[in-house]
């Protein structure tokens, strides 16, 4: 029988509490859509919403712990040892278009290790977790990766490039490059956290993505390891590394897309 630790039980009673807000504030939007301010400003504050009632929540477990959070930044950033990381709507594009793909993600960090972590889709009610050494879970069924060892025979998943991002046409071309080599269809669904939370579902099979944030994938990171995948950094900024190139995979096919994402030449 699995025993989730204090810890998993409280970041599991904060996603909860604020999905109960986000899924009001979804069922406002279709209404916001038509009017002509539109829901831009509205997500913003229900992202500060659900961002507050897991910060309140998480800071009763003890009110020293360090937060790096999307919205509101850094709390208690003295402390090292024990830090949670949340990204209070992973997918905000889709929440504003009324597209029911975007998560809640919460991961816990000791001492610069992320050790449990939390992804929860409220829309669809799957919860993905995991703790260090204890497995990954949907709800109440173990988490493990797809076995497809071939990238031709793979579901890949992307996100990007931003709006403004200086390696729009390197990410665009590198698409396309991935695309041709691997044979495989590739999918952008627009929240990292739930792409990471797929590939240890095995619904897809390997992921990457340049420029993204810590809070976009510090849960995923525990929970794609203990449902057996694997997860690569690229191009690490040691100045700033709250920024994230990454590879996430099912381990298999880890290699081979390595590879192709970094092959000098298109074909
Ligand atoms: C975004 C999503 C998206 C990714 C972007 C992220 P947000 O997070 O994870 O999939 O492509 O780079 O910023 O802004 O919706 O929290
Ligand atoms: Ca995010
Ligand atoms: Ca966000």
């Amino acid at each position: 029988m699995r025993i989730d630790s204090p810890k998993m039980n409280v970041m599991r009673k904060a996603c909860l509490k604020a999905s109960k807000s986000l899924i009001r504030d979804f069922g406002e939007i279709e209404k916001l859509q038509v009017s002509s301010k539109g829901p831009g400003d509205f997500v913003s504050a229900a992202d500060k919403r659900s961002e507050k009632i897991i910060i309140d929540e998480l800071l009763k477990i003890n009110p020293k712990y360090g937060i790096l959070s999307e919205e509101v930044g850094a709390i208690n950033e003295n402390n090292k040892d024990n830090r949670w990381i949340i990204d209070p709507i992973d997918g905000t594009f889709n929440f504003l278009n009324g597209i029911p793909q975007f998560a809640i993600s919460i991961g816990y960090e000791e001492k610069g290790e992320i050790v449990s972590g939390i992804i929860f889709d409220p829309i669809k009610d799957e919860m993905f977790f995991a703790e260090k050494g204890s497995g990954a879970y949907i709800n109440n069924s173990r988490l493990r990766v797809s076995n497809k060892s071939k990238l031709q025979d793979s579901l890949l998943v992307t996100g990007g490039p931003k709006i403004n991002s200086l390696l729009r046409k390197n990410i665009f071309e590198e698409f396309i490059k991935v695309s041709n080599i691997a044979h495989a269809p590739i999918r952008k669904f627009g929240s990292a956290a739930l792409d990471i939370a797929y590939v240890a579902a095995g619904r897809f099979d390997g992921f990457w993505q340049w420029g993204l944030k810590y809070w976009d994938i510090a849960a995923g990171l525990i929970i794609l390891k203990e449902a057996g995948g694997y997860v690569d950094f690229f191009e690490e900024e040691l100045k700033n590394p709250i920024n994230k190139n990454i590879i996430a995979t099912n381990s298999k096919i880890h290699e081979e897309l390595k590879r192709v994402i970094f092959k000098k030449n298109i074909e």
